[in-house]
């Protein structure tokens, strides 16, 4: 039996990685290590509870003798670091939670994972360490010169994307954050010879996201009759890819993946905001009926800084590498992720209550 100490697991990606990961192998076991920060929820996990292959931590990544103790006590063969500080909005505000908790968290974890799997003898034994990055690293593309009603690229021999080989090239404190994190999981790979592979993702939608991200915050503020504060004229193209992607990607990456190589995960499917917006407000006004719901609530508001123009991604190597693809098309996921937002009010109702209101009128109100 494969221990994984899965760190961030109660946010959104790490929790729908350790439900993708009970649900699809059941002979292994997560220790989920999480410091609960506002974006930490043990709701997310509420249907595993009891499952005795799950051990919850409530422990910062940046405490080394948390780490150590966790790692001398689970002895796992598997480390995916998923904790950070992940929106880009709140990096812009406050940019120094991000260099403690996404470059010294992660330096403390490989310090901490370097002492525990040295063998003696130069080596880790079998362990691995996989480190959960973004596209965000490699900075911005250019709007292409043909482009779907969606803000795909229309020419099918259009080939400018982000490659393993582009550049690193972040704007945003997050995506410079994520950048050090990265070069420190290679420098240790490079340098100590750490078993270490990194996952760069495109953009997650699904289950559990917490609503400062777009795609939730939208469908939050439709259902409420909100404003839906769209950044810009609304033509900056994110890459989505369902969070259950995501998680497969890093689940065979995790023990396929070469050792000191980099994957991109994406799934080819760019969609400008405003058309994503616009596909939710018809989403939400089609399952409640709510004429209230329509374009009438959008407002085009003051533009993020440094506001990266596109992302796009080039999963080929993963492709061809380990036969990862994605299973789930943006039409389906959108609406399978709107349908899980009006399904489960509790949920939302519980983290948009208390500071969730201060987090909003200190972004949106007068902007
Ligand atoms: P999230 O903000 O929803 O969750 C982050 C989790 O980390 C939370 O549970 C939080 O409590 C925990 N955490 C924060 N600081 C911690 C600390 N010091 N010690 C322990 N736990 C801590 O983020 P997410 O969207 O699930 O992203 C997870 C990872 O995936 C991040 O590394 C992010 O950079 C990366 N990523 C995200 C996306 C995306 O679209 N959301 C895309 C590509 C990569
Ligand atoms: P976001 O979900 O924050 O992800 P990221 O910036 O990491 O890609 O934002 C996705 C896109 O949506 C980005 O171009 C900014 C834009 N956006 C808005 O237009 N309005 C909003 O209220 C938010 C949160 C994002």
């Amino acid at each position: 039996m494969k221990t994984y100490l899965v760190t961030g697991g109660a946010g959104f990606i790490g929790s729908n990685f350790v439900l993708y990961m009970l649900r699809k192998h059941d002979d292994i076991r997560i220790v989920n290590v999480d410091a609960l920060t506002y974006a930490g929820n043990l709701e997310n996990l509420a249907s595993i509870e009891g499952d005795d292959r799950h051990v919850f931590l409530h422990a910062d990544i940046r405490d080394e003798k948390a780490m150590s103790d966790a790692l001398a006590t689970y002895q796992p063969d598997y480390v995916i670091n998923f904790a950070a500080e992940s929106h880009v909005d709140r990096s812009i505000a406050d940019p120094g939670i991000f260099a403690d908790t996404n470059v010294m968290g992660t330096v403390n974890l490989l310090n901490c994972c370097r002492a525990a799997w040295d063998d003696g003898k130069g080596g880790f034994g079998d362990h691995r360490y996989l480190q959960v990055g973004t596209d965000e690293v490699y900075g911005t593309l250019a709007i292409p010169e043909k482009i779907n009603p969606d803000g795909s690229p229309a020419d099918p021999e259009h080939t400018d994307y982000f490659r393993e080989t582009t550049p690193l090239n972040p704007h945003s404190p997050y995506s410079a954050s994520k950048t050090s994190a990265d070069l420190f999981v290679k420098a240790y790979h490079d340098t100590y010879g750490f078993p270490a592979v990194i996952t760069r993702c495109s953009n997650n939608y699904g289950p559990f996201q917490f609503p400062e991200k777009l795609i939730p915050l939208m469908i939050h503020n439709a259902l409420n009759h909100r404003e839906l504060p769209v950044y810009g004229d609304g033509l900056n193209v994110r890459d989505w890819l369902y969070v259950d992607d995501h998680c497969k990607a890093i689940d065979m990456v995790a023990t396929g993946g070469r050792l000191g190589e980099v994957y991109n995960v994406g799934g080819h499917n760019e969609r400008a905001n405003i058309y994503i917006v616009k596909t939710i407000i018809a989403e939400v006004a089609k399952v409640t009926g709510d004429e209230a719901v329509n374009e009438g609530l959008i407002r085009h508001v003051t533009d993020r800084a440094g506001h990266d123009r596109r992302y796009g991604m080039a999963p080929d190597k993963i492709r061809e590498e380990l036969g990862w693809y994605p299973e789930t098309p943006y039409e389906e996921g959108i609406v399978k992720t709107i349908r899980w937002y009006l399904d489960n009010p509790e949920w939302v109702d519980h983290v948009t209550s208390g500071s969730y209101q201060e987090y909003y009128a200190r972004m949106y109100d007068g902007r």
